[in-house]
């Protein structure tokens, strides 16, 4: 649904924090680990290193902890006013309990409902339709969402086509009800469940609880066709925000950045081209973080925050495991 048929008020990002651990896994390493080579990374998906939270003690809570008390700290945000905590992961410190209300108590958010979100790479985008539709409904004023995974909890080192892309990492946005009638326009989300054969982790669901056996397979590591997936990936985000523009009566030229998922630099150059976007409206920070899956996109936004002024127009788009995709589109909200 279009912003301006809702009824309860548009919703605006105010506030932006992020994390990435200190640790860096760099190409080299990654050389003496698998088959490879520093040049077949950086030609293939644009990586130099990715942050790895190395200490088995902390999982993925803590990098999303970290991202939103720097959040917090940055805008004097008293955690108590908060309404709704909302963690989009892949990587939940554990199956029950959902990980977003260990993150809220740990934030001092007790005024909040918090729950987890999995939708993949997508998690992040699909979590701040959710919260600017709550938003806009009129029920809550203040809503923390929060991409966060801790990756190398899930990847085989040993496997030279997947571990050489991922990292771990967390970015957090706040979204309250505009005061300047910019922010949340338009979205346009999908998913294809056919997709699940091409990017998943088998082992440890009801499908495949885990086992000696699921061990023994590998099916708690996660699995993708690359080639597969860069192909969809490529093609349903330049196509989501083709849509979104159109529809709003926008162009190209309209756009001031595109906030595009960060899986492989040749995927998010190839979209750029489909959308004949120039490049230098493109964000990209896949080099120094790999794809750290729901926090790319907040990461971004953290990592970009100085860049936007008031009235900017960014296309935010994403694709992952499903599948799932799809692009939003906001007007920038604050200096
Ligand atoms: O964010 C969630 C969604 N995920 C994505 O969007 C990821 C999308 N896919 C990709 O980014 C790319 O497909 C990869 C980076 C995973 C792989 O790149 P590619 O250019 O598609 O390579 P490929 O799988 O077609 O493999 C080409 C060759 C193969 O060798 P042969 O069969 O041509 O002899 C691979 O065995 O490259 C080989 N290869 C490697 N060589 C050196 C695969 N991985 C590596 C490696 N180092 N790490």
């Amino acid at each position: 649904m279009h912003a301006s048929e809702r009824k309860g008020g548009k919703a605006a990002i105010t506030a932006v924090g992020g994390y990435v651990p200190e640790e860096r896994l760099t190409n080299q390493d990654l050389e003496q680990m698998v088959a490879t080579t520093d040049e077949w990374i950086r030609s293939r998906t644009g990586i130099e290193s990715r942050r790895i939270l190395k200490d088995p003690e902390k999982a993925t809570s803590y990098l999303a902890i970290k991202a939103a008390e720097n959040l917090i700290e940055k805008n004097q945000i008293d955690p108590l006013t908060i309404d709704m905590v909302l963690v989009a992961t892949i990587t939940p410190d554990l199956h029950v309990a959902s990980t977003a209300p260990y993150v809220a108590s740990q934030i001092n958010a007790q005024n909040a409902f918090a729950f987890d979100l999995q939708a993949a790479c997508s998690g992040f985008l699909y979590g701040l339709s959710v919260a600017a539709g709550k938003i806009a409904a009129g029920h809550y004023k203040k809503i923390l969402v929060i991409g966060a995974d801790k990756m190398s909890s899930i990847i085989d080192y040993s496997d030279r086509t997947t571990c050489i892309i991922f990292g771990d990492g967390a970015g957090a946005v706040l979204l309250e009800p505009s005061t300047n009638g910019m922010g949340w326009e338009d979205e346009y989300l999908r998913s294809n469940g056919m997709g699940r054969d091409l990017l998943h982790l088998k082992g440890g669901g009801s499908l495949h609880p885990a086992s000696q056996q699921t061990l023994e397979d590998g099916w708690h590591a996660l699995y993708q066709d690359g080639k597969s997936v860069f192909k969809h990936a490529v093609s349903e985000m330049a196509t989501a925000s083709e849509i979104l523009l159109e529809r709003n009566g926008l162009h190209q030229k309209d756009i001031d950045f595109l906030v595009p998922h960060q899986a492989n630099q040749r995927i998010i150059e190839a979209t750029a081209k489909k959308m004949d976007l120039p490049m230098e409206k493109v964000l990209c920070n896949i080099a120094d973080y790999g794809n750290t899956t729901a926090a790319t996109i907040p990461l971004l936004l953290h990592d970009f925050e100085c860049n936007f002024k008031k009235g900017d127009k960014l296309v935010l788009t994403a694709f992952g495991g499903g599948f799932t995709w799809g692009a939003a589109l906001l007007t920038w909200a604050y200096n």
